[in-house]
């Protein structure tokens, strides 16, 4: 039958591999590669951004290269190196016992360091890029060691070169981060702000963001131990200002971010989907969250393709009212 896959996805989804290899360090995985010529393999980290619907015939390489070390430190900064198969979260944790900034934001997102660059992990105003040096990489055809800059990520929102042209070419063993010792914390998102208000903390500590960030997680989504998700299971649209004028006409309440480019708007997809009525939806062994419309959870028992049914079955009602195709977040294999 395979080695089951449940424990190492976030959705809880049952499905067999053939064959499952843990990869401790980047010698043994530069070996795999040079010794093999098999390019029959799927790359495995925390699995929080997956959602599987079929058994895997490929070899499992499941990443647990680990280690947290500063290599650097100035008056201001210290550069921390980090193995790809930590945790993320407990990453953070250890910045934020530490007092560094610049990653508390990122506070309870989970799956591991590996995966962070390859979605250009983001919330509460900050993204991974904006802490982000470089990394370390084994080529998966010949077991070479490749560095890449930050320019050569191609970081965008939730994307980059690894999820483009570099899609299964690279085995990430390492990061490289930037944080900072004086404190430059990012407060504005409106969620963080009300709740410093409602502590009445006027000059929040490293911590302090981290645990507003941890608290207001917590009650808007699922912790995946307790119901299997994967987060935001779609990314947020970017319309142009027609497409925004249209909805608008029906819906004045409908929220919009400015993007960098002037005549394009972020629509919460979150948003959409509630009001196509999906909020709450209750398939029986799978559903859409009661507290987050973007998010899609798995009661107990579903399988991979009835959740990726539900998914498009959202699309497409999202589409026949709104005109908007909506894009996922989460890789379906
Ligand atoms: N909203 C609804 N209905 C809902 C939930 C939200 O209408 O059920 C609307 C509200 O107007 C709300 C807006 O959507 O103000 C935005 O919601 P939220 O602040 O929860 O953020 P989001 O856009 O849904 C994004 C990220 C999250 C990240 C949060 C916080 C994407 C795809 N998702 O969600 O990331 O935690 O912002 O910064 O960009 C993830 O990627 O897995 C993830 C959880």
């Amino acid at each position: 039958m395979g080695f089951s896959l449940k424990a190492h996805n976030t959705f809880g989804v049952e499905v067999f591999a053939k064959e499952f290899i843990k990869i401790t360090s980047e010698n043994q995985i530069a070996d795999y590669f040079k010794a093999s010529s098999n390019q029959d393999f799927f790359i495995l980290g925390g699995g929080s951004n997956m959602l599987l619907t079929q058994d895997i015939h490929q070899t499992v390489l499941h990443n647990k290269i680990t280690g947290i070390a500063k290599v650097f430190e100035d008056d201001f900064t210290v550069t921390v190196e980090v193995g790809s198969g930590e945790e993320w979260h407990e990453l953070v944790l250890w910045a934020v016992t530490n007092n560094y900034a610049g990653i508390e934001n990122l506070s309870l997102i989970p799956g591991s360091v590996g995966a962070a660059p390859i979605q250009n992990i983001g919330a509460y105003g900050v993204e991974l890029k904006d802490c982000f040096l470089s990394l370390d990489a084994i080529d998966t055809h010949n077991g070479s060691k490749k560095f890449f800059s930050k320019e050569e990520c191609q970081f965008a929102y939730r994307d980059s070169y690894f999820k483009n042209l570099g899609r299964g070419k690279y085995f990430i063993t390492k990061l490289r981060l930037q944080l900072r010792k004086k404190a430059k914390l990012k407060t504005a998102y409106g969620a963080i702000k009300s709740k410093l208000d409602e502590q009445g903390i006027a000059n929040p500590t490293i911590k302090d963001i981290s645990d507003i960030i941890i608290s207001i997680r917590n009650s808007k989504l699922p912790d995946p131990k307790i119901l299997g998700n994967s987060g935001s299971f779609f990314k947020n649209p970017i319309v142009t200002q027609s497409v925004l004028q249209q909805i608008q006409l029906n819906h004045p309440d409908v929220k919009s971010y400015p993007t960098n480019d002037p005549s394009q708007y972020k629509i919460p997809a979150a948003w959409l989907i509630e009001k196509a009525g999906w909020k709450g939806h209750n398939r029986g062994t799978h559903g859409v969250y009661k507290n987050h419309a973007l998010v899609l959870v798995n009661h107990g028992d579903a399988s991979g393709s009835e959740i990726k049914k539900l998914a498009e079955d959202i699309k497409a009602s999202v589409k026949e009212q709104f005109g908007i195709s909506l894009e996922m977040e989460v890789n379906v294999f």
